[in-house]
């Protein structure tokens, strides 16, 4: 902890520059004050790329590609995949989760990251980006590659939510909403929770080795913006019952992934071992007593593409996205798409969140969809 004195001149002189900010501001015209709604065909698509490993484009060899494709095969592939997938779903977000860019073989973070977002920012469609445990590994730290992230075009990414980051641990953690239909009674409500949340890198716990976890902080933060956003569902006009379904992406597994091998998870392979760290920060519990979030979407074991569901909640991984990350040799780089479906009402209107669907894209020549399967349903029966 900072000594007082120094933290509250700190805050006046952050206070000051906010209320000169606020002066000289012009009207909010950034991508990250965007309204994301649904669309007129009662549909949210989010595109979820894992791992892309990106390092400095055509120079960077793949990893783990047949013999006969290693000669003509680099970043760029990773990024002609994502132009292909892209061009196939229309997503109406792209969220990347995590080891964006592969930081020990990067020259330039920035330029790297640059190259790694490319297609989502070409094709004009908003994104987030969370980090993994690799993108810090270069030129750029994790607040210092957040900041880059947020002025990027299309970026919706926060270096961290406003009112959480003086406490809050990590850099990235942001929740967006997203509204009901056009012209449709739910319009101005968030019917749709998305949670990204910093997973960080290696634990900096004296004894504890591995990889890192999500904080107390963080948890905190997600409970009391679960909250509020399900008093925000609940009030006038249009008060609506219980909580909006919501979604969370990170990089790092939960220790709960563990828990699914090929046989128990519902669509899907597990093959490696899940790399969540070694103590269990109790995000899962969070999540499961909430309720709100029906699933949660990770990267980080690029062979393992799995979702499972338990105690109500889905643990589903992106699989790996990138050519550069490592992977198996004639076993498709692939991505994760969700879609989720909207209650219709009479006269063509559109209501609240009715279903959550989930597949993957491959890439081979025909961009081919497996494992289509339904997560959550807005009336169990
Ligand atoms: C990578 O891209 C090149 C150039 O388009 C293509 O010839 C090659 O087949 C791709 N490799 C893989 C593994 O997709
Ligand atoms: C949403 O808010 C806008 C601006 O306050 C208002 O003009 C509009 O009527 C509202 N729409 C609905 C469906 O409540």
């Amino acid at each position: 902890m900072a000594d007082n004195k120094r933290t509250s001149k700190f805050d006046f002189f952050v206070l000051s520059m906010f209320l000169v900010s606020l002066c000289l501001a012009p009207v909010p015209t950034s991508a990250q004050d965007r309204k994301l709604s649904f669309g007129v065909n009662g549909q949210f698509k989010i595109l979820q790329v894992a791992d892309m490993h990106y390092a400095n484009g055509a120079t960077t060899r793949c990893q783990n590609v047949l013999p006969s494709q290693l000669a003509h095969c680099s970043d760029l592939n990773t990024t002609a995949f994502m132009s292909r997938v892209i061009a196939a779903e229309k997503p109406d977000l792209i969220v990347f989760t995590g080891d964006n860019i592969f930081g020990s073989d990067v020259k330039d973070a920035v330029k790297s990251l640059n190259a790694a977002f490319a297609p989502a920012i070409s094709a004009k469609i908003p994104w987030v980006a969370v980090l993994g445990n690799h993108d810090q590994q270069s030129t750029l730290s994790r607040q210092e590659l957040m900041k880059h992230i947020v002025k990027l075009p299309n970026s919706l990414s926060k270096v961290n939510p406003p009112e959480a980051a003086h406490y809050i641990d990590g850099f990235g953690n942001n929740n967006l909403r997203i509204h009901g239909a056009a012209e449709s009674s739910l319009h101005n409500k968030s019917v749709l929770n998305l949670y990204f949340l910093d997973s960080g890198d290696y634990s900096s716990v004296h004894n504890i080795k591995g990889y890192d976890w999500i904080k107390t902080s963080q948890q905190f933060w997600f409970d009391q913006t679960s909250k509020r956003l399900q008093k925000e569902y609940n009030e006038e006009p249009n008060p609506q019952q219980g909580a909006a379904p919501g979604l969370a992406y990170f990089h790092i597994p939960l220790r709960e992934f563990w828990f699914f091998d090929s046989k128990n998870a519902a669509k899907g392979v597990r093959q490696e071992e899940t790399g969540s760290a070694t103590i269990n920060s109790g995000f899962f519990t969070t999540l499961v007593a909430r309720g709100d979030v029906k699933s949660v979407f990770v990267g980080h074991d690029h062979l393992n593409d799995f979702c499972g569901e338990l105690k109500g909640l889905n643990l589903c991984y992106g699989g790996g996205f990138g050519y550069h990350a490592y992977g198996k040799a004639g076993w498709e780089r692939r991505a994760r798409v969700v879609v989720a479906d909207l209650n219709k009402k009479g006269a063509g209107s559109w209501g609240d969140v009715k279903s959550i669907r989930t597949w993957k894209r491959l890439d081979d020549q025909h961009l081919s969809v497996i494992d289509d399967q339904v997560l959550w349903n807005s009336s169990p029966n």
